[in-house]
Parts: structure tokens; C-alpha cells; sequence
């Protein structure tokens, strides 16, 4: 192992993420939406991913964003886009995945099994639209690396404390957010001698449109857990001011950090 940089300085410089081609997914609305903007007022060049025609409309012509309407779970179409970012704007060379679906719901529902293309489909958002931008990255990343020592890039995953302490009706949902913590470690080992570093982010209860428009009871049972300190949700600026620490710090990989302010959900209300 060599020994650590002695110019802090010119480490920071290098790990800025300014001019960066970053990709942000589900960055139309909440922890995705905080961090495109925090990340552009930081000089990235921020391209945003979203399924929501809607708000990606909306979000067409903000100064330094690149809207772009696109489902992370089509394998063709986020190739397509991929290869078009890197046309236009040069290769990627960050990734935060933040696009995901909460959709709780008991597995067995009056004596009734549940339908199985709803767990489906929270895996298939959760974990495999999380995997599909990672692949579609990293070749980019790996081909554009500048010096054999250089960092090529940094992908930061969003799983959730659910993934620890998953409630009654959260199955599907908790399975999908331990299948993104559970990938960190393997692909920050598959692609450290590429340069890239990964690292997942584990949010509490934070308020955005998926907790604030839950099905009432969802709602409440969601908001009704306070945690230890500060007693209240957090806000999505709290946790893009985590994503820009990841991005500016080279020696965070390959690990999840719960971001909820010491909140451990009971299993029930
Ligand atoms: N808000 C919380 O308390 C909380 C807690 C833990 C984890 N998370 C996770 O954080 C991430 C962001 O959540 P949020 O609270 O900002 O929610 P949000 O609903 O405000 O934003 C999620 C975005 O993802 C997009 N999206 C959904 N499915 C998509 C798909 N198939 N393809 C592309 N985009 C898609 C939505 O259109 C939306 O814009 C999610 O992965 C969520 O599971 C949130």
C-alpha cells in the first residue's frame, strides 16, 4: 500500500466534482431533485433522469440541468442515453441513483396472496433499474480514466434504513433497498482497479412527495417515528449535501451510511 497524498489541497482540487458529467436518476423530485441542483451550484454538469413526463417537462430549461425522460428499468433505452450523454457532453463520471418506488403492502391480503407482479415491480425499480444505470456508467468511466492513479469515477446508490429495519408491509420494499446495500461492497471490490469508487446512502424518513403522498395510514405510521435526534424528518438538501461529501471524498467506498439521525423503525405501530 503506498502512503496517503501529502498535499490535501491538490487532492481536493482533483476530487471536485466540477465540469463532471453527472447522471442523477429519479432527479425530477425529492433527494434527487436536492442533489442535481446542489450538484450544478457546484459547477457538475448534472443530467437528470426521471420517468415522470410531467416533471421532467418542468424541469426543461432550468440553467445547468439536462432533463431527460427515460424508465430506469428499460435496458435499451438507458443504453441509448447513456451513449447520447457521452456524445453530447463527454463520458460519465459520477452516478447517483436515487429513482425508486415505495408501493407497501401486506403479502397475503385476506387470505388472498398478494399479486406477485407488485413485489416484481418494486424489485425490478429498486434494485434492477438502480443496476441497469450502474452497468451503462462504468464503461464510460473505465474508458475515459485519465492516469493510471486517477479516480475515474464514484457511483452513490440510495437503499434506505428499511433495508435494516423493514416494517410490516414493507417485504418488497425492504428486500429491494437490501439488494442495492448488499451490491456496494461487491462493486466497490469488481471495480476498484478501475478507479471508481461506490457507496450507498441508507436515508431515515426524509420529506419528499413519496412519504408526504402515502396512503394516510402509511403516512402516519411513516411520520410517527421520531428519531433520537433531531426530533423531526430530514430535509432533502441534508442528504445531496452527503451525495457532494461522497463525490469530494476519495476515501469513502464500498460502504452504506444510514443518513437518519439515529432512527431505528419498530417493527409496528
Ligand atoms: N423519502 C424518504 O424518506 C426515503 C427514505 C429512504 C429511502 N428513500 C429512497 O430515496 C430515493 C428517492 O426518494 P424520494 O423520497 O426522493 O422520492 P420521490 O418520489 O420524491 O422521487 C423519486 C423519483 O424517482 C422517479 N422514478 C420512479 N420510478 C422510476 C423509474 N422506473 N425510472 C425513472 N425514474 C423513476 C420518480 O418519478 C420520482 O421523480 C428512492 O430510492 C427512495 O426509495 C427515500
Amino acid at each position: 500500500m503506498r502512503k496517503g497524498g501529502n498535499n490535501l489541497t491538490r487532492l481536493r482540487d482533483d476530487t471536485v466534482p466540477k465540469g463532471r458529467v453527472t447522471v442523477v436518476t429519479g432527479g425530477a423530485s425529492g433527494l434527487g431533485a436536492a442533489t442535481a441542483r446542489l450538484l450544478r451550484d457546484h459547477g457538475a454538469q448534472v443530467v437528470v433522469l426521471d420517468a415522470d413526463t410531467a416533471a421532467i417537462k418542468a424541469m426543461t430549461g432550468e440553467p445547468g440541468l439536462h432533463a431527460m425522460q427515460a424508465d430506469v428499468t428499460d435496458a435499451a433505452r438507458i443504453e441509448a442515453l447513456f451513449a447520447r450523454i457521452e456524445a453530447d457532453m463527454g463520458p460519465v463520471s459520477a452516478l447517483v441513483c436515487c429513482a425508486g418506488i415505495a408501493m407497501p403492502g401486506s403479502v397475503v391480503r385476506g387470505g388472498q396472496p398478494m399479486p406477485l407482479a407488485e413485489f416484481r415491480r418494486v424489485i425490478d425499480v429498486n434494485l434492477l433499474g438502480t443496476l441497469n444505470c450502474i452497468r451503462c456508467a462504468v464503461p464510460q468511466m473505465i474508458n475515459h480514466r485519465h492516469e493510471a492513479d486517477a479516480e475515474a469515477g464514484v457511483i452513490v446508490v440510495t437503499a434506505s434504513i428499511a433495508a435494516q429495519d423493514g416494517q410490516v408491509g414493507q417485504a418488497a420494499y425492504a428486500a429491494s433497498k437490501g439488494g442495492v446495500a448488499g451490491m456496494v461492497l461487491p462493486l466497490a471490490r469488481e471495480l476498484g482497479d478501475q478507479g471508481i469508487r461506490v457507496m450507498g446512502i441508507a436515508p431515515g424518513v426524509f420529506s419528499t412527495p413519496m412519504t408526504e403522498e402515502l396512503p394516510e395510514r402509511s403516512r402516519e405510521i411513516v411520520f410517527s417515528a421520531v428519531p433520537p435526534f433531531p426530533k423531526r424528518a430530514g430535509n432533502a438538501t441534508e442528504f445531496a449535501d452527503l451525495v457532494h461529501a461522497i463525490l469530494c471524498n476519495p476515501m469513502l467506498n464500498g460502504d452504506t451510511i444510514r443518513l437518519d439521525g439515529g432512527l431505528r423503525m419498530p417493527a409496528r405501530l
